[in-house]
């Protein structure tokens, strides 16, 4: 492996040491730079930004530790090493916790400064490749949260095309219902946020929302178009389409949360619901929501057999079924809010 060449700098203002030093760091292959004092070290420093520097503890003008850290802030990678005739522990130990990487006192024994450069430019070598590990590391952490990033969204993306794919479907089924389930997953949404539902919540809300009337699927087509009253017998068979689609998305391990407002939107405030009458306390706070939603929009549009029924009057109509029929606090909501505004 080829020998890359260091470069030392020598600060001392005993022109004689660095004379010895530098004739002896040239021998053992480094390129050496001198200076007399710590400005001028300083320059040569940002210049020639040197691997090593030795360092003279005692020089006229800027202190030693002032230098030390100076030279450190250039190049935190920069090895320097304290060259001192005081034989002090005290000054030892404050040196390095200044960030000098050696204490090596004078008259200087050639052999261990080779050494303890050596050394400590291994250190430094380890720490610099560590570091660049580390930061390969990072990126490719980085790399891979943004793919999986990716998958996440492409995954959330295919899921709600399946849900907008289902609805389709009710509504080629029952065409009286098309727009519906869309203006009801809307008027859900807006009142989930303005209760602050969470961010999952409102997802479950979204797909619920869309969802809800898929049991309609198995509803006979005869009674799901008839123009006229439905007979008892077709209108117990229309109730059956909450557990109809419990048991569609039964298998459809993402639509685990949406499938209780599917199965549970006809269910009401006061026990009165289908399929399972039950209540208040039983029914969870997103079918409460979609089932408001749902009776307001059901009021509202034209069905073949009758015309919808004006806004005041279908308000009118939930404010009387306040704490029966729907959630109170959230119906209150829902028309204190106009959250019955949609932008379209
Ligand atoms: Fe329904």
């Amino acid at each position: 492996m080829e020998k890359k060449t260091f470069t030392v700098l020598i600060v001392d203002d005993e022109v004689k040491i660095t004379e010895v030093l530098g004739k002896f760091m040239n021998m053992e292959g480094y390129d050496v730079l001198v200076a007399n004092n710590g400005n001028d070290a300083l320059s040569l420093a940002k210049e020639r930004y040197p691997e090593v520097v030795l360092l003279d503890m005692r020089m006229p003008g800027m202190g030693s530790i002032e230098v030390l850290k100076r030279l450190k802030k250039i190049n935190e990678d920069c090895v320097v090493i304290i060259v001192s005739a005081v034989d002090d522990m005290d000054i030892a130990l404050s040196v390095v916790k200044e960030g000098a990487n050696e204490f090596i006192r004078k008259p200087v024994n050639l052999q261990e400064l080779k050494l303890s450069i050596e050394s400590n430019l291994e250190k430094r070598r380890l720490i610099i490749e560590n570091r660049v590990y580390q930061k390969r590391l990072e990126e490719k952490v980085a790399e891979k949260t943004a793919e999986l990033r990716g998958m996440y969204l492409a995954l959330k993306k295919t899921n709600l095309e399946i849900v907008r794919a289902l609805a389709e479907a009710i509504e080629a089924k029952d065409p009286y219902t098309r727009g519906h389930c869309h203006r009801v997953t809307q008027f859900s949404l807006k009142l989930g946020k303005e209760v602050g539902l969470s961010g999952e919540q409102l997802e479950s809300l979204e797909y619920g929302g869309l969802l809800h009337d898929i049991g309609k699927i198995g509803i006979r087509g005869a009674v799901l178009n008839k123009d006229g009253k439905l007979t008892d017998e077709e209108y117990d068979h229309i109730k059956t389409h909450p557990a109809i689609g419990d048991r569609i998305l039964e298998n459809i391990d993402f639509l685990k949360e949406p499938r209780q407002i599917v199965k549970g939107h006809h269910e009401r405030f006061d026990g009165k619901g289908y399929p399972n009458q039950l209540g208040k306390w039983q029914m969870d706070i997103m079918s409460q929501i979609v089932s408001i939603a749902d009776a307001y929009d059901a009021m509202t549009s034209d069905r073949p057999y009758r015309k919808g029924m004006s806004r005041v009057r279908a308000l009118e109509i939930m404010k009387e079924n306040e704490g029966s029929q729907f959630n109170q606090e959230l119906a209150e909501i829902f028309i204190a809010k106009k959250l019955f505004l949609l932008d379209e």
